[in-house]
């Protein structure tokens, strides 16, 4: 074994705690602060939870990940009508669009382009919403495949759901910060649902392309993501001890991640983990995930909560936007 395979984590035995929604949404006395503090404790520790009793329809889930199998099933001319622009994100990115290297020199060289296929949503502004005819920034335009009745609807209604899931975390989050409750929905940064839903396909592995990921070893770029539970296996987080977790997928769960900013909003408090996706099955893996992103406009040292005189904040002030342009320079493009 040459000493980069020494170096390379092990797989762990360690869980992702599971959180039990129930009784705070229910507003039962004492529950959202004990729910916030056992959000809090797992976005620091390992910075990963699962979310038990969601309010988010199973029928909802089963119909949005029948709808990404129907939309990657199309024929590719169909898909590339509505491929990703240079100007916004949103759309279908293309096998090889994006390939991680954010973490692949500490976790494993990524040989070969990502295997992951993409379509994007963000939120629905129609021609006339007084936001769209300002032309505010966090204004996108979906692009729609033709001919495929009942996907925008399905897309949309997951869309609104994921949002208030999103709202609920975030309370939990301001709430566990010590920033009050309603802080965090209420903020800038968060009040114009700036979120995406991203569909994925993962093709089987391919033997003759060793190196190559699904998604290569990352963190989020965003706040966080909702991660709806596939059918088929493939997620893994890496550990505080340096070791990998395979995520089970606990059905009728949703999963929480921290991103980039919740770490560097929280001042280093919460973890964004490092987590890769490979899929080994055999056959196609499906994947729903959901951003929660920050308006790409508003910019933050940390939260109030979270600096002080002797914990001065650890990273510089930047936007969600600033960010990512910064980030697709380096991270997204094999040199060959
Ligand atoms: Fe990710």
């Amino acid at each position: 074994m040459d000493q980069t395979e020494a170096l390379k984590p092990k797989y762990s035995t360690e869980k992702v705690p599971v959180i039990d929604f129930g009784p705070y949404l229910a507003g039962e006395p004492g529950a959202l602060d004990r729910t916030a503090r056992e959000a809090g404790e797992a976005s620091e520790y390992l910075g990963f939870f699962f979310i038990k009793n969601h309010p988010v329809p199973q029928d909802l889930i089963d119909r949005m990940f029948a709808e990404t199998a129907r939309f990657h099933a199309l024929p590719l001319e169909r898909k590339l009508e509505v491929k990703v622009t240079p100007a916004e994100n949103v759309g279908y990115l293309p096998q090889g669009g994006q390939t991680q290297l954010s973490y692949s020199k500490l976790y494993g060289e990524s040989k070969h382009p990502d295997r992951s296929i993409s379509y994007f949503v963000r939120k629905e502004y129609p021609a006339d919403h007084p936001e769209r005819l300002a032309g505010r920034p966090w204004v996108s335009n979906n692009r729609w495949p033709r001919d495929l009745p009942g996907f925008r609807e399905t897309c949309l209604e997951y869309f609104t759901a994921l949002a208030a899931v999103a709202r609920q975390v975030l309370t939990l989050h301001s709430v566990a910060l010590g920033l009050g409750r309603d802080t965090l929905t209420q903020h800038d940064a968060f009040c114009k649902d700036a979120y995406t839903l991203r569909l994925l396909d993962y093709p089987p592995r391919d033997p003759a392309l060793e190196g190559q990921w699904g998604i290569g070893p990352h963190s989020d770029y965003g706040y966080g993501a909702l991660l709806a539970q596939a059918k088929v296996p493939g997620l893994e987080v890496l550990t505080r001890a340096n070791e990998w977790i395979q995520a089970p997928a606990m059905e009728g769960h949703l999963l929480f991640n921290c991103g980039d900013f919740a770490h560097r909003w929280s001042n280093g408090r919460y973890r964004a983990a490092p987590h890769r996706v490979v899929n080994y099955s055999g056959v196609h893996r499906n994947s729903v995930v959901y951003f929660v992103n920050p308006r790409g406009d508003v910019s933050m040292d940390c939260f109030a909560s979270c600096k002080s005189a002797d914990a001065p904040p650890k990273f510089e002030t930047t936007s969600f936007g600033e960010y990512i342009t910064m980030l697709r320079k380096t991270n997204h493009t094999l040199k060959d």
